[in-house]
């Protein structure tokens, strides 16, 4: 096992020393961009000041015989556009397909000063982030990159699921983590065909009615995913890294996606991949902390300005724990504030 005292050295002479704790940026929304489709690069100057972070996607939904068109494209979109604070992501390849050492190597190579996060599908233990972390730093030393490029794996295999605490710590370049509900499902062998969301067949049936045992018995359907988001929460919340909800396919079904998404929020989530522009919305919504949710918790911390003792405020117990509660609630929403002048006025900022 590496000693704690090594966890923070670089990996390469003349990398940068990898970070020892997250920047803090708004990323409620991942927006995947193909970047082999010439029409959909000419929209990422637009989408720049929609959006907090911006994808040029290599890996499923690519075609095989498009994979160095969508690098290439993703170079070019990269070096075409100034990012401000927006973030600039790409999903490689997974490790083991023909691609996924062009990809790190060709953008690292090309415009790893621009590219704040790598995202690592279908990561199945500590062995996939400590190869790309060793790479990367190799990369950045050759290319003379200045900060860190950060990994983002996607939980997406039963053996990530069971190894997503060890791969949380991984490394001090891991930025967060995303599920992907699609590849999970496959890996798992659940009966479903979709990209994440319920399913109407998994749910509780109430019990007979006493009185009228023939009365019709309500079905409730239940979150396929609360389990593996749960999991995947403490494992990132307790090694200081970001957790996300993944994709969310049906997008005819946007109050299915809003549903999706919003648990995703109040389980701890910061954010979501919107795979279509009417995503983009949604994430902003259901990702910045409601105006009257962050009222109460300013109530809250005025209420208790050192964070100890108890209150009663509209007839509710609060102390020292929904304290802490209500300063996660006001910090998203001064972190929202910062770039959304709409949401700032809502929130009284
Ligand atoms: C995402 O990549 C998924 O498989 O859901
Ligand atoms: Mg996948």
């Amino acid at each position: 096992m590496k000693l704690p005292a090594h966890f923070y050295q670089p990996l390469a002479i003349g990398a940068p020393a990898p970070i020892r704790e997250l920047p803090v940026r708004l990323e409620r929304m991942i927006h995947f961009v193909p970047p082999h489709i010439e029409k959909m690069r000419a929209k990422v100057p637009d989408l720049v000041a929609r959006v907090d972070v911006i994808l040029g996607n290599l890996e499923d939904a690519i075609p095989a015989d498009a994979k160095e068109a969508a690098r290439a494209g993703f170079i070019e979109m990269a070096e075409a556009n100034e990012f401000g604070n927006t973030g600039l992501w790409t999903r490689i390849n997974c490790l083991n397909s023909p691609w996924a050492l062009d990809d790190v190597t060709q953008t690292v190579a090309a415009i790893g000063n621009k590219l704040d996060v790598i995202m690592l599908p279908k990561v199945e233990g500590v062995w996939d982030i400590h190869y790309l972390d060793q790479l990367l730093a190799q990369l950045e030393a050759r290319h003379n990159v200045a900060k860190p490029i950060l990994i983002h794996a996607i939980l997406e295999t039963a053996q990530g699921v069971k190894n997503v605490d060890e791969i949380a710590s991984a490394s001090p370049r891991m930025h967060g983590m995303s599920l992907g509900p699609a590849d999970l499902a496959a890996s798992r062998g659940m009966k479903t065909t979709r990209v994440g969301g319920g399913h109407p067949f998994y749910g509780v049936l109430a019990d007979p009615s006493d009185v009228d045992p023939s009365e019709a018995r309500g079905f409730y359907q239940q979150d396929l995913w609360h389990y593996t988001v749960a999991r995947m929460v403490d494992a990132c919340a307790s090694n200081g890294i970001k957790a996300f909800y993944g994709p969310f396919g049906d997008f005819s079904d946007l109050d299915a996606c809003r549903a999706q998404f919003r648990n995703a929020f109040l389980q701890g989530c910061l954010g979501a991949w919107s795979l279509h522009p009417t995503q983009i919305d949604i994430a902003k919504e259901v990702f910045s902390p409601d105006a009257g949710e962050v009222d109460f918790a300013k109530r809250i911390l005025e209420a208790m300005p050192d964070g100890t003792g108890a209150v009663l405020i509209d007839g509710k117990m609060q102390d020292d724990a929904t304290w802490k509660q209500a300063k996660v609630i006001v910090d998203l929403a001064k972190l929202v504030a910062g770039k959304d002048p709409d949401r700032a006025a809502a929130y009284g900022f």
